[in-house]
């Protein structure tokens, strides 16, 4: 069974995230996003609400979030100096600054008032706060929520930060009142926690996570997460919500309450192992990330990195490397768009444009969709009817 609207597609799940934490991005906007997803026939809106770089979802009980960690002083200009080093800690002496303050959140009535207007477009918002990695502008906010306390700011550069959330009994409090509140706020059956890239150095250093993965009798801190996933899986069962998470929410085995892995480490590899694990999956791997290039990088604007073209999207098979019996757990896939290297809504459309329209037809008419050319040659006209919207895209 299903609890998505418009039921009809190849897949049920068709969907797009919109990161608007590395970026903000005016409720207008992301109103017109949802205008140009319902012509594609999408059904879910990914909502990514929280990062290291800002929280965009107005708490009424941890006002701070958005007093203090929606805004970041200045952004990074070009890439991590250190990225290419292999260590993902940002901020390195060689970083340069852009020295603009940079930020912004939505307020719980704006939010209801998308969730209305999308789903009148059949459209269910999802909205994802991260836990408990990539924490650092909520830990900017409450320096508690830390196991060492640390006074922090909101982050600044791309990456991954260790600083991450305390899973003892304080963190499992401020979630559950977020999630309170997210509930309230969103009437998705489903609500995405993240779970991903949380580097488990802070917590190897506490002497108090150390004792509460003895508690649970693991041996590696990827359990503790596991049990902090489980909890939260509980919490949101009781309130009648299904929890989806980031792959890496199994990697210290599957949590609890039968959740849904988002996959996309590894190119298609993570739904392999979600779905072997019997975990209902939702694919979005490394082609269905649209903050990669669509062409030659040297040709075109400063991106995370190479990426897949608009062919090889409209090519995409997500049963890839899934056993014929595991097939069933496909349950649809979805796009992302990062924002770290879109500054800017046109570049944000020139980034998602038309590699959406691809991926919309791969979802929703599956194998009965036309050859690659028969598609191109319906595309101009469908770029207009986005062009008409305010959307705009890469060129043919
Ligand atoms: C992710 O790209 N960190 C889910």
């Amino acid at each position: 069974m299903s609890f998505l609207p418009s039921d009809d597609g190849a897949f049920q799940w068709r969907g797009f995230m919109l990161d608007a934490c590395r970026h903000f991005w005016p409720m207008e906007e992301v109103r017109r996003l949802v205008d140009g997803m319902a012509l594609l026939k999408l059904n879910v809106l990914h909502f990514h609400l929280s990062e290291d770089q800002g929280w965009r979802f107005e708490s009424k009980k941890w006002p701070k979030l958005t007093e203090i960690g929606a805004w970041r002083d200045e952004t990074l200009v070009g890439r991590p100096a250190k990225w290419e080093d292999g260590n993902l800690y940002p901020e390195s002496y060689k970083d340069k600054f852009d020295g603009k303050k940079h930020g912004g959140f939505y307020t719980q009535d704006e939010l209801k008032e998308l969730c209305a207007y999308a789903k009148k477009k059949g459209i269910t918002v999802v909205p994802e706060i991260d836990m408990p990695g990539h924490m650092r502008a909520a830990r900017a906010a409450y320096p508690e929520l830390g196991y060492d306390g640390k006074v922090l700011k909101v982050g600044k550069a791309w990456g991954v930060y260790p600083e991450v959330l305390r899973v003892d009994e304080l963190g499992l409090k401020f979630c559950k009142d977020i999630l309170d509140e997210l509930c309230e706020v969103f009437d998705s059956p489903y609500i995405h926690i993240g779970g991903d890239e949380c580097p488990k150095s802070e917590w190897e250093e506490s002497q108090t996570a150390r004792e509460q993965l003895k508690e649970i009798g693991g041996k590696h801190m990827d359990e503790l997460q596991r049990h902090f996933t489980t909890q939260i899986a509980a919490y949101l069962h009781e309130k009648g919500k299904k929890m989806l998470g980031w792959d890496e929410i199994i990697d210290g085995g599957v949590p609890g309450g039968d959740p849904i892995v988002v996959a996309w480490r590894d190119w298609t590899k993570a739904a392999q192992r979600s779905t072997a694990a019997g975990v209902q999956t939702i694919q979005a791997p490394g082609l269905l990330y649209f903050d990669h290039a669509q062409g030659p990088v040297d040709k075109e604007p400063l991106s995370i990195g190479p990426g897949a073209d608009l062919e090889a999207v409209y090519a995409f098979d997500p049963y890839k490397g899934i056993e014929e019996e595991h097939k069933d757990l496909i349950y649809g896939m979805q796009a992302q768009i990062w924002t770290e290297y879109v500054p800017t809504i046109d570049h944000l459309w020139y980034m998602v444009f038309p590699r959406l329209i691809a991926l919309a037809d791969v979802a929703y008419l599956g194998d009965k969709r036309p050859s690659y050319e028969e598609f191109r040659k319906g595309l101009p006209a469908r770029l207009e009817e986005l062009k008409a919207l305010g959307i705009g895209s890469h060129p043919l």
